[in-house]
């Protein structure tokens, strides 16, 4: 049957896979972002609503991140307005081993509608479409949590859940943990890429301390800083937290893209080639 989507965070890493899926399957899809018409914009609860009109399901992407503040009230309201809007069923992204996430999944299951949680590892795409690409571009990568063993997810693999999870209902109330199928140090993943792209590209370790210094020097925001040093701490902190998944493989019925093939079809793009734009 032919479902009306929205789609927040559409025109986003995950979402733009997950418009593409769903057209292709012949669902009506709306982007939700604050691009979109109607526009939809996290911080102004009255753009909820036009977004909502006359959908039947929805994948929820919180921007920039569920651990933020005000994350859970923004997800509350949208949740109630769904209902309001009469949605049957939606879909969270949300992040592996953040507590502050678990809290919006609960807000979720508990809102009265169907939903399936979707509960990501670490993307491979933050080093081709996010804030990794420029320290690759640079061949300069210093990060903090170079003991870390990550099992690095790809969007494409996610989307494919999303996408499926949406109109199929027997995943209603589940948990869905998606990784990818190996744990990999943030050493490894460079020199994969460098392998892939025959490019020169260094990594040094670095304290979480000197890691949050280097992103205000860079004159990024408090807020961006404390987001990104708290994901480090929270998420990767915790070796428990990052077992691999064989969800994908579950809910696909094929193997979750490891990071090589992700390194290979990434570097004949040839996005690891352009020259860095920022650093
Ligand atoms: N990256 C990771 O490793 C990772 C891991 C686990 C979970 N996650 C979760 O993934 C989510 C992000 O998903 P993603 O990477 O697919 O998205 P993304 O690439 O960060 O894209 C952001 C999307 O959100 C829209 N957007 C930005 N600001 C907005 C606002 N104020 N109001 C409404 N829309 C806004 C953008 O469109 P416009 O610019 O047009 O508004 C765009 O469509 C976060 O909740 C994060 O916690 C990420």
């Amino acid at each position: 049957m032919k479902e009306n989507i929205l789609v927040i965070g559409g025109t986003g890493k995950t979402g733009r896979r997950v418009v593409e899926g769903l057209t292709q399957l012949g669902h009506n899809v709306r982007i939700g972002s604050r691009s979109a018409a109607p526009s939809f914009e996290w911080n102004d609860p009255n753009t909820y609503a036009a977004a909502l009109k006359g959908m039947d399901r929805a994948y929820i992407v919180y921007y920039p991140d569920l651990a933020v503040p005000g994350a859970r009230k923004a997800v509350q309201t949208l949740v109630e307005a769904a209902l309001k809007e009469g949605l049957e069923k939606v879909v969270l992204l949300s992040g592996k081993g953040e507590k502050e996430a678990e809290a919006c999944e609960d807000i979720v299951a508990n809102s009265g509608l169907n939903y399936t949680l979707v509960r990501a590892s670490w993307f491979n795409q933050n080093f081709s479409e996010s804030f990794l690409l420029d320290p690759i571009l640079a061949g300069f990568v210093a990060l903090p949590m170079p003991e870390a063993k990550i099992p690095f997810v790809d969007a494409d693999d996610i989307a494919d859940v999303v996408t499926k999870v949406l109109v199929d209902d027997t995943f209603n109330g589940q948990t869905i943990t998606v990784t990818g199928p190996r744990k990999m140090t943030f050493k490894e993943v460079v020199a994969e890429i460098a392998k892939e792209t025959q490019q020169k590209i260094a990594f040094q370790a670095i304290s979480i301390e000197a890691y949050g210094q280097a992103m205000k020097t860079a004159g990024l925001p408090d807020d961006y800083v404390w987001l990104f040093t708290y994901l480090f701490k929270e998420v990767l902190g915790n070796p428990d937290n990052q077992e691999v998944s064989y969800d994908v493989e579950r809910v696909l019925g094929r193997k979750a893209t490891d990071f090589s093939a992700f390194a290979k079809k990434t570097a004949a793009t040839g996005i690891w080639n352009q020259t860095v734009s920022s650093i």
